[in-house]
């Protein structure tokens, strides 16, 4: 990973955040997700939006220009020392090396200094083995309504920080 870097993401970087966010979604999501479905939150949500790229809390990992996983976390406005750990995406041709890891550990160390006491993330399922290996755990499970009869389950999962 020596040729990986690290950085904060900025408003404009947001065009190519969600093109990874597309072909993250289309390559890794199929092992849980119809194409249907998959077709169908690609064009319900969109999880970049400049503001959350602009925020000072949305990491990008590159090498040289290329992005190759990206991923952050957001102050939960319900609860005082709440985050929500916020679209964590890695190139297919990069998984498995440690880049969903570093940039999760990333947020929730700079979470951490901000006085974040406990996180949330709504995972997809593929995810799931993932941010278990994270320390998350599941609270719940729910299916998200993407219109025309289309539905997209995902787990809400969470972690304490320790003491
Ligand atoms: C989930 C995701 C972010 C993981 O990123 P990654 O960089 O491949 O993960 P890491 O290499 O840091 O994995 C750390 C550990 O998590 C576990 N893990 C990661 N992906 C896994 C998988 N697909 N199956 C089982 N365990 C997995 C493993 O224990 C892994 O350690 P190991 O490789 O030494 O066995 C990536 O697969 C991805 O982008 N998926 C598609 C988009 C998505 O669903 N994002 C989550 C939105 S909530």
């Amino acid at each position: 990973m020596s040729d990986v870097s690290i950085r904060l993401a900025r408003a404009d970087d947001t065009p190519k955040i969600q093109y990874l966010h597309n072909l993250s979604v289309q390559d890794l999501c199929s092992s849980h997700y119809s194409p249907i479905q998959i077709k169908a939150s690609l064009e319900t949500f969109m999880p970049v939006d400049p503001g959350l790229a602009a925020s000072g809390t949305y990491y990008l990992a590159e090498v040289g220009d290329t992005l190759v996983a990206s991923g952050g976390w957001t102050p939960a406005v319900q609860e005082v020392g709440l985050a929500r750990i916020r679209a964590v995406y890695v190139h297919p041709d990069w998984v498995r090396r440690g880049l969903g890891r570093s940039l999760v550990t990333q947020a929730e160390d700079a979470a951490r200094m901000e006085g974040v006491k406990r996180f949330v993330v709504n995972s997809s399922l593929n995810a799931v083995p993932f941010y278990s290996f994270m320390g998350y755990r599941v609270v719940s499970s729910m299916e998200l309504d993407l219109g025309r009869d289309i539905t997209f389950p995902i787990v809400q999962m969470e972690k304490h920080c320790k003491k």
